[in-house]
């Protein structure tokens, strides 16, 4: 999460791509990279409009918030790793601009700066407002664990707002779900919002919940059971199966830790769970994969559960 939000110099894509560019009806884009610059423009062929790039939101699929005339805007085309190039943003395929300024991207509204900047970076917001001057990119330590979280976990918990660092450790299976929904949504939010469909993959707290496997007071199954946050997310084949056998029972494994493994025994196979279990399931603009946290049977040809 450290480079949720990244400095053009310090950017690997730039460096790796000094060159991208995409068309799209009678725009051309090109994010250009000379040194420790990094340019954004579009053109209609008579006229072109170029921004430094100052901010690149996201590790893998990148989306930059550009500075134009003293409003903030998210870039209309972003990089997918998937397709290795430029695509139309997710979620705003369906602008469709009427001319050059509005084919630079979509204007952010009046409170979101302050939301896309309070999740993907850290002090970046005082007493309400966006201050530039002390923004750090990224989720640093100080976010999750003192400031304006612990007025935030206060909430959660329903109680009084207090001073002292929270222990996070002491936090419930479903405090963590909304500890770390701050950011990656939680089920409240997601229901509220009437998220449907296969978008709602990448909110983990709200499909965990939906999963049999949940249980609020169970700590076996929190966000931080299969995930440290202070280490890479881990990827190679079987790296969870542990944890799954921590309360389901299997042929061949005692419960880690010595616990009790009372839940189900898989009828299939007793390694690489979450592979059958935890399906890649792709956005609806094919351009990025998340795994589906609602831990099921998937059945083939079935529809996807939201
Ligand atoms: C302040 C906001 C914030 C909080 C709180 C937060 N996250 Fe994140 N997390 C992010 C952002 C932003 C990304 C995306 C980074 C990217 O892909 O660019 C991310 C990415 C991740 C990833 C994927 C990392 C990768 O390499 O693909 C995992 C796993 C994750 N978070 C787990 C957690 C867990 C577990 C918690 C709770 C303990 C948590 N996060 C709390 C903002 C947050
Ligand atoms: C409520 C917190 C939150 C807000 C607000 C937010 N993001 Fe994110 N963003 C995340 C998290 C968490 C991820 C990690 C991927 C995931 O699980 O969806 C992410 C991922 C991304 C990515 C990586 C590609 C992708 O879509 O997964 C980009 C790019 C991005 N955000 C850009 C933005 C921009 C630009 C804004 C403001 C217009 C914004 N985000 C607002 C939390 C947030
Ligand atoms: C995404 C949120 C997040 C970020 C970022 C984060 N932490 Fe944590 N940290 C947690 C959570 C949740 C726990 C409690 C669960 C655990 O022990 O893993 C924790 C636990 C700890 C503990 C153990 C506390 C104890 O009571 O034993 C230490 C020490 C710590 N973090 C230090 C750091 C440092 C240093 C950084 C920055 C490099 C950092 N953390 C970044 C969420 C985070
Ligand atoms: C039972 C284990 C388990 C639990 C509990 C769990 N995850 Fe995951 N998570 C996984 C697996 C498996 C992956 C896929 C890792 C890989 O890339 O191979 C994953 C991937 C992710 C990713 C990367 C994006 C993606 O979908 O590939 C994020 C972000 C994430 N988890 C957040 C969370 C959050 C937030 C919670 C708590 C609500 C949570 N996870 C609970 C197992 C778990
Ligand atoms: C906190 C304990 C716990 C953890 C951790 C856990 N499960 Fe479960 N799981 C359950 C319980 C309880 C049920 C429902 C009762 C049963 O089947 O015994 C269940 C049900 C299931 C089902 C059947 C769901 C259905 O639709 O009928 C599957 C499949 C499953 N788990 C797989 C997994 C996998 C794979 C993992 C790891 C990625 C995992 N579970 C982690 C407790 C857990
Ligand atoms: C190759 C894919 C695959 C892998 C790997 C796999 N499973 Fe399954 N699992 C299935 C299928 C398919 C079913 C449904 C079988 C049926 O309906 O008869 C199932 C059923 C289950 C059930 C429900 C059992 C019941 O009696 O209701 C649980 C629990 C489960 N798996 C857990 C796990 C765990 C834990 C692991 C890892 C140790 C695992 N699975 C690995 C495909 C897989």
């Amino acid at each position: 999460m450290g480079r949720a939000l990244q400095w053009p110099e310090s950017n690997p894509l730039f460096k790796s791509h000094p060159e991208l560019s995409f068309r799209k009806g009678s725009y051309t884009y090109a994010v250009e990279t000379k040194g420790k610059q990094t340019v954004y423009s579009v053109t209609d062929g008579t006229r072109t409009i170029s921004l430094p790039i100052r901010w690149s939101f996201g590790k893998g699929a990148q989306t930059w918030v550009l500075e134009k005339d003293g409003e903030l805007y998210e870039s209309m085309v972003s990089y997918y790793p998937s397709i290795d190039g430029l695509e139309i943003t997710t979620g705003d395929a369906a602008l469709n601009p009427q001319n050059l300024d509005e084919a630079v991207g979509r204007k952010l509204r009046k409170s979101e700066p302050k939301d896309c900047f309070g999740c993907h970076s850290s002090n970046a917001v005082s007493n309400g407002e966006l201050t530039f001057k002390t923004l750090e990119p990224g989720v640093t330590c100080g976010h999750c664990h003192t400031g304006s979280t612990a007025h935030m976990i206060a909430a959660v918990q329903g109680g009084e707002f207090d001073a002292a660092p929270p222990d996070l450790k002491k936090l419930s299976t479903e405090d963590i779900s909304n500890f770390c929904g701050q950011c990656h949504r939680t089920w409240e939010t997601v229901v509220r919002s009437g998220w449907r469909g296969e978008v709602d993959v990448r909110f983990q707290p709200y499909r965990l919940a939906n999963s049999k496997c949940f249980s609020g007071t169970d700590p076996r199954i929190s966000c931080i059971a299969c995930h440290d946050p202070h280490q890479e997310l881990a990827t190679a084949e079987g790296s969870y199966d542990g944890k799954c056998l921590a309360c389901h029972a299997s042929k061949n494994a005692s419960a880690p830790g010595g616990g009790h493994n009372d839940a189900k025994a898989c009828t299939v196979a007793n390694a690489n769970c979450a592979s059958c279990h935890m399906p890649k399931v792709k956005l609806p603009n094919g351009l990025m994969t998340f795994h589906d946290h609602e831990i099921r049977i998937v059945k083939p040809g079935a529809p996807y559960p939201d």
